[in-house]
Parts: C-alpha cells; structure tokens; sequence
C-alpha cells in the first residue's frame, strides 16, 4: 500500500470548498436536480431567499478560483463532486458533461501544482432518488457505491486521496430530523436511519475504491467536543454523553469497533432495529477508513435544560434529554463560540481513538466583510486571529502525538452558506455578487505569507 496522504514530516496546507456552495450553472451540462435546488425554491427555508443556481460561477470561472489557490501557495484543494452532474437520475445514465468538468478542474489543479482530493458528497443528492425516500431507503448506499465508482473510473488516475462524504452528521440529522438543511424532513428518529444508510454507502463505496486500488479514503466528520458546564451535575452529565453519541460516536464506533454503543443504543433505539442494520453492515464499515477529516468550527457548553440559549438545532439530536447550550464570546458572525482548544482536543482524542491519521478538512470563521478602500481592501484581522488560533491547536495536537497530515481552510470564496445563504461569509477571498470579481481579503495574504515551500506539500505555521 503506499500512501499519497501527505506525508507526516510536516502539515500540509489546503483550502476546501463544495460544489453547491460555489459552482452555479445548476441547469447546465445535462445537470439534474438536487436537493438543495428542491429545497431553496420553498418559501422560508433559506435567510435570504437565494440558492445556489449561480453561487460563485465557478463552474465557468475554476480556473482563476484554481490560479487563487496557487497564487496562496497551498499544496491541496479540497473540492467535491456533485453526484447529479454525473448521474442526473440518481442512478443508471452518466452524463458525460458533468464527468468532463472535474476532468478539466481535476488537470488544471493538477497543472498548478495543487494535489486535488475529492469529496464525493458533499449534500448534493439527486433529487431522483430523494423522491425514492433518499437516504432513508436503503438503495441509496447502493446507488452512492455505483456512482463512486463511476467517477473513480474517470478520475482515479490523477486523484489518489478521496472521501466519501461531508459531515454526514448534517446529511442525516439536519436534513431529517431537524429539517434545516435539504431535504427539510422533520421525522425525528428518522435522522438515525439516515446516519445508518450514510455509513452503509461510506462503507459500500470505500470497498469499491479499494477494489480499484485507492489507499487512502477518508470520511470527512463534524465531530465536536461537548463540554457541561456543571461536571457535578449527574442528569446534565449523562443528557450530554447522549448529545455525544448521536453527533460523534455514531460514526466512530461503526468505524472502529464495528458496532453502535450501548448509550447510543439508549438515545438512538433505531439502531438496533435488524431491519434497518442488517448483517454484514457494520462490519463492512469497521476499518474502512484509511484517514479521517475532522472539520471544527466551535465547541459546545452544555447547561440545565432551561438555564440558558436553546440550541436552534436541539431537533438534531432525537431521542436526547433536552439540555440548554451555552455559548460565550468571542463569536463569530453566525454565533458560533471561538475557542481553539476545542479542535486540539478533539485532534488528541480522535487519533488516541481511531489510530488513524487525521486531516483538518475545514476550519475557518465567518465575520462581516466590508470593502475597505478604493482598492477593495478587506481587514478581516478577526479571520486572521481566528486560523492563527487554530493552526497553532492543530500544532499543538501533533506535539501531543495527533498524526494530523494536513490543515485545510474553509474557505476559498464567499459563498452560499447554505441556510442562511449569501448572508454569512467564510471566505479568504471576497466574491462580488453583481460581477463575480474575486478580491483576495487580508487574510489571504497572511496565509500566502506563513506558508513556507510552496507546491504540494507545502507547510503552514503561525
Ligand atoms: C460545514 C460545511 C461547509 C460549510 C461550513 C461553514 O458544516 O461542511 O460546507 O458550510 O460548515
């Protein structure tokens, strides 16, 4: 087996963004519908009312997003695939315009210098197959394997590190228990069958690449680090492991041990329901993973149900007793915490747990950009402090023994955020809305100044 994750000598540094989120062009090139085109045309589902059907225009304009990540020197670009550009039915018929595409993208990375790594969901189901129950059918993991494979077909010779999906954490439990993000499914419990069915296509789709000789796939996860708030206090103690189980260990324990554990069990009783998780299930997924993405955004405090803000998304959790969130300050813009000790943490006991080595995949913040100067240029110092903070914890974990390969950003370019639409920006690089011109923000220019060894491989230091 030999490896093209990078190399564990230093931390390799990348940007990431996602299909939906930047590329436009939704009715182009024989691309079917998604989800998330379904999604944002109903009424009250997005902040701004928009979607995604121009977004960023990359789908025309890839290859100066392309020379704005070389021109930052990073080695890596993390993108992903969307699914009904390349089978616009879900399953069956391959358009050969959309496989076309991220075969220009995939060179011109390639002709820049940049190792490409592919995402290969990123949020964007058919919405042929959502129509046949999406990922509460079982058929979906099904469907997901064959369509890993058919991109693999076309782009496995030139890229070597894939995942499979993005947070499946929100795939299932935003899109079918809380409903805020596509497919808007408010069914509770129904978010674990989802997770289920997410894993199960993880798995089926794992095999199939390492059938066709990949060595490294990954899955990318929002872990996050739960802290209560009181230790002492039994009842919020024990509500929070439950919160743990259903964002963290749902994943995890398939992953290494092969099973769900019994305090997910007592949260999540559809997990043990042999209809749903079949023999063989779980132990297809056990070891599948040659690395693990970590995405880290924020911690959460935990308090008494009562005592503090109601989490917006407490629907996410089914089966769960109620508990308060605390958020302190400093925010970012979407309200989330910023405390980078979290991610540290996290880094430490997601190696000690899965002994695997780990990527940041995502890590960056959203703040209020405003243009400057005649020049257009943007301050962003809060974005600045932000990846100095959190670059230094990835350090930090490696010098705790974290096997952490590489630092990712989110994100190259103001984009759609999906919920809450154009209102809440992560970009290193300001995106104009009327006429698409890209500016690079101040902290694009910190980044391309503490990146040492430019090319693949190149490193990052605060
Ligand atoms: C993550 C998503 C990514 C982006 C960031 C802010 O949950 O993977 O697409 O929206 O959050």
């Amino acid at each position: 087996m030999i490896s093209s994750l990078p190399d564990t000598a230093t931390v390799a540094f990348g940007v990431a963004t996602a299909a939906y989120q930047i590329e436009g062009a939704t009715s182009e090139d024989g691309r079917g519908p998604s989800i998330w085109d379904t999604f944002t045309a109903r009424p009250g589902t997005v902040r701004d009312g928009s979607d995604g059907s121009v977004a960023c225009d990359s789908y025309h304009r890839y290859a100066e997003d392309l020379d704005l990540v070389a021109r930052l020197g990073a080695g890596w670009y993390r993108f992903s695939i969307a699914w009904p550009r390349i089978m616009p039915e879900g399953t069956g018929r391959v358009e050969p315009r959309g496989l076309d595409y991220y075969d220009r993208l995939v060179d011109a990375a390639l002709a820049r210098g940049l190792a490409p790594t592919a995402t290969l969901y990123h949020w964007d189901l058919p919405q042929a197959l959502e129509d046949r129950d999406g990922w509460l059918n079982r058929d979906t993991a099904e469907a997901f394997a064959d369509y890993a494979g058919v991109v693999h077909d076309r782009l496995g010779d030139r890229v070597r590190v894939w995942a499979t999906h993005n947070e499946p954490w929100c795939a299932a439990y935003l899109g079918y228990a809380a409903g805020v993000h596509a497919p808007g499914r408010r069914e509770g419990g129904a978010g674990h069958r989802a997770a289920h069915h997410l894993l199960l296509g993880h798995g089926l789709a794992a095999t199939r690449l390492h059938d066709a000789g990949v060595d490294d796939v990954g899955i990318v996860l929002n872990l996050a680090p739960y802290w209560p708030e009181d230790p002492d206090d039994e009842a919020l103690v024990a509500a929070t492991d439950g919160i743990d189980a259903v964002r963290n260990r749902v994943w995890l324990g398939p992953l290494v041990d092969g099973r769900y554990d019994d305090g997910l069990l007592a949260v999540a009783p559809e997990l043990a329901d042999p209809a749903l998780v079949r023999d063989g299930d779980l132990a297809l997924v056990r070891g599948s993973a040659d690395w693990v993405g970590i995405n880290y955004y924020t911690p959460f405090r935990t308090a008494a149900p009562g005592s503090a803000e109601r989490h917006p998304e407490q629907d996410a959790y089914p089966g769960t007793a109620p508990v308060s969130f605390v958020v302190r300050e400093p925010r970012t813009d979407i309200g989330w915490e910023v405390d980078a000790s979290g991610l540290e943490q996290l880094l430490v006991d997601t190696h000690r747990r899965t002994g695997l080595p780990l990527m940041v995949t995502e890590n960056g913040a959203a703040y209020p950009d405003t243009v400057l100067d005649a020049e257009g240029t943007i301050d962003d110092q809060d974005r600045i402090d932000y990846l100095r903070d959190h670059i230094a914890a990835t350090r930090r974990a490696r010098e705790a023994g974290a096997d952490v390969r590489a630092y990712v950003v989110w994100t190259l370019l103001d984009n759609f955020e999906w919920a809450e639409g154009y209102t809440k920006t992560f970009g290193i690089v300001h995106v104009d809305p009327r006429d698409q011109t890209r500016t690079p923000k101040a902290s694009f220019h910190w980044l391309a100044a503490h990146i040492s060894d430019p090319g693949v491989g190149s490193t990052v230091s605060p």
